[in-house]
């Protein structure tokens, strides 16, 4: 496992699908979905064709299920090759470490044209077309969060 389970605020995950001008068109990709909180935001307010998660965790993978939303129980490293060409919205909240072992499959197989929105980490080879700070109440209290847009 790359990253522990910390999630994401609702307002920070509407910034983010807001970033990625995310629409009724879209198909979107959270990796490391956790409880789903960001595929159910995409389908349930953004409307997207379709919302599909990634989670290692067993329990959370369960939590994460529903009939509005696609999950698979698995491990994101393995997935991404296969999941991310058929995707138009990539989000994610990892880690700088998680961020570089997804990078170049990123660049390899996603369409030209991926929207990609990261929460709080950055990729090193690819440049940020927007950058956005949101302040919201988490597991640690109100902190800012940094939303970073890529487009490729
Ligand atoms: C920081 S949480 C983010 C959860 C959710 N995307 C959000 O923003 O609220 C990261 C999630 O990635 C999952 N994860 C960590 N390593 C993974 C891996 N190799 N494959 C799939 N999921 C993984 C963790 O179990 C955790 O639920």
């Amino acid at each position: 496992m790359l990253v522990p389970f910390v999630p994401s605020p609702p307002e920070v995950i509407r910034e983010m699908l807001r970033c990625a001008k995310v629409k009724n068109d879209d198909i979107l990709l959270d990796l490391g979905c956790g409880d789903g909180r960001i595929i159910k935001i995409a389908k349930e307010e953004f409307y997207v064709r379709e919302a599909i998660g990634v989670e290692i965790d067993k329990r959370l993978c369960r939590e994460a299920k529903n009939d509005n939303v696609e999950v698979i129980c698995g491990d994101m490293v393995t997935l991404s090759s296969i999941l991310i060409p058929k995707v138009s919205v990539l989000t994610l909240y990892l880690s700088t470490r998680a961020n570089e072992i997804l990078e170049d499959i990123i660049l390899k197989y996603g369409k030209k044209g991926l929207r990609i929105s990261s929460h709080d980490f950055t990729f090193e080879k690819l440049r940020p077309t927007k950058e956005i700070k949101v302040k919201a109440m988490g597991l640690l209290g109100w902190t800012e969060h940094m939303i970073y847009c890529y487009e490729l």
